[in-house]
């Protein structure tokens, strides 16, 4: 047998019995069969004014291709929560294909996702933990390694039940692709933070030498800066070679040779990342400037950084459609996070598995054009269609309908945010519990708590979004 011999030839990929066959829709489940090309009819409009959203009936692969085709490069965000091919079958849509037949389908639908993606979208692939292992191969496959960008893990329980056999399961997939990942922007929170300065230089490190590629250094004022020794009473360091300054920048690259905390290759990724590389004055100290550009989100979604779990979700659907709601709802805020981070307004949000209309419900009320894709009748007239006439009513004074912003109840210390002192309140507190502080005085400890619990004590929540707006319904057909 012959082995790869490089990373390049090393090929590893899924495959599985008819994973290029066509599937199809049909006596509402998935089939396999041929599924011509569709087009698309409008059908109906609800709401007053422009339309920024259009309803499709009909099956999420085959309208996405359409798209596609029509459409290239268009779609900001694809969030998709497929049925998760549970085994099971919910009241309102089955949930149990085999493996093969499912599969085709996604591969079929992350297909048509990477040609409707603009060069800045991502894709957002929520899954349980049954499935997520060959849809990760599947998609690297698709939008490639590189593009991968992250496996967030989703808190989608609270409270966990106890009839599980060995370990209690509470959390979801969620795979994230860029188009092109190296123009993603940060998945920021919108949270600001001061700006961290990290000196260059690093008393005790190797001597080693660093090149500052043209224009990558503000270095102030227009000016010529001779090559010669920049050492100081504690650094030693030397300027290789002579900087023009024009427009407050290096005209051609320059090296410096000294004690440096980065090598070559961070250097060279910080800058690729936008970090910012500034010495002002001579003798000349480079220093990076750090997370400027916001706080971004971890890959946990979790109840501890404000995200709702399903129970929210589930509450959320029944205020809606009375009874139990629809069965597998996602909560408005969890998909909010995701359109905020991810869009700007006016941006188009796409969902091929519409269910009960969470992600139009979202972008709607966040101000996106958004499309989503239902195939059963009865989810799409039960489920989404009702929800989404109640929120272009203003009957749906929910979710992501409401602003909750969190209000430093005092004058914070500079660099903390409301977030950082309920975090900082609640670890010395844990850390007073576990013994850390003992010999200190216990009753400036607990002042210490209540002073970071006080600083953070307001929240304030408002109705942002009120109803208005209008969409358009579409039927998909061969
Ligand atoms: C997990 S639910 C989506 C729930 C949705 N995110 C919400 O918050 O309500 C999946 C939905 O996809 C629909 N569906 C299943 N296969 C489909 C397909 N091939 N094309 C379009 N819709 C499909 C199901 O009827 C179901 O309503």
């Amino acid at each position: 047998m012959q082995h790869p011999t490089s990373a390049a030839s090393d090929d590893v990929r899924l495959t599985w019995a008819g994973q290029d066959d066509p599937v199809t829709w049909a006596d509402g489940r998935l089939q396999w069969g041929p599924s011509a090309p569709v087009t698309l009819a409008e059908t109906g409009r609800h709401g007053d004014g422009p339309a920024t959203g259009r309803v499709v009936h009909g099956v999420g692969h085959d309208v996405l291709a359409h798209l596609a085709d029509l459409e290239p490069g268009t779609a900001r965000l694809v969030y998709m929560d497929p049925p998760y091919n549970t085994g099971r079958t919910f009241n309102a849509y089955r949930d149990r294909e085999p493996r093969s037949l499912w599969l085709s389908m996604m591969r079929q639908v992350l297909t048509a996702t990477r040609t409707l993606l603009r060069p800045d979208g991502s894709v957002w692939i929520h899954l349980d933990d049954r499935e997520v292992g060959r849809v990760r191969m599947l998609a690297d496959e698709i939008f490639g390694e590189d593009n991968f960008v992250a496996d967030v893990v989703w808190e989608r329980k609270h409270k966990p039940s106890f009839t599980h056999a060995q370990i209690a399961q509470v959390t979801d997939h969620i795979l994230v692709y860029g188009a092109d990942r190296s123009r993603l922007a940060a998945f920021s929170t919108g949270e600001k933070v001061e700006p961290r300065r990290v000196p260059l230089h690093n008393t005790g490190n190797t001597i080693g030498v660093l090149t500052f590629p043209a224009g990558s250094v503000e270095l102030g004022s227009d000016r010529f800066i001779p090559a010669g020794d920049m050492s100081s009473d504690n650094v030693t360091t030397e300027l290789l070679d002579g900087i023009e300054v024009v427009g407050g920048r290096n005209v051609a690259e320059f090296r410096m040779r000294g004690p440096f905390r980065w090598s070559q290759e961070r250097l060279d990724a910080e800058l690729d990342a936008g970090t910012v590389i500034r010495c002002a004055r001579t003798p000349l100290r480079p220093n990076a400037i750090t997370g400027s550009g916001g706080r971004t989100w971890t890959t946990l979604f979790t109840a501890a950084t404000g995200m709702a779990t399903n129970e929210a979700a589930r509450e959320h659907s029944k205020a809606l459609f009375g009874g139990d709601g629809f069965d597998t709802p996602k909560p408005e805020e969890l998909v909010a996070r995701i359109i905020r981070a991810t869009t700007d307004p006016g941006d188009l949000v796409v969902d091929p598995f519409a269910g009960s209309g969470t992600t139009a419900a979202v972008a709607h009320k966040l101000g996106r054009s958004w499309l989503t894709v239902e195939a059963s009748a009865a989810v799409l007239e039960g489920f989404t269609l009702r929800r989404l006439q109640a929120v272009i009513a203003g009957r749906d004074p929910r979710g992501a309908s409401l602003e909750v912003t969190e209000q430093a109840a005092q004058s914070l210390p500079p660099g903390m945010s409301v977030r950082q002192s309920r975090l900082a309140a609640q670890w010395v507190a844990q850390l007073a519990r576990t013994g850390a502080f003992d010999g200190a005085d216990a009753a400036s400890v607990t002042a210490v708590v209540e002073h970071l619990q006080t600083l953070a004590s307001t929240s304030r929540t408002r109705l942002r979004y009120d109803g208005g707006g209008a969409f358009t319904t579409w039927r998909a057909a061969a």
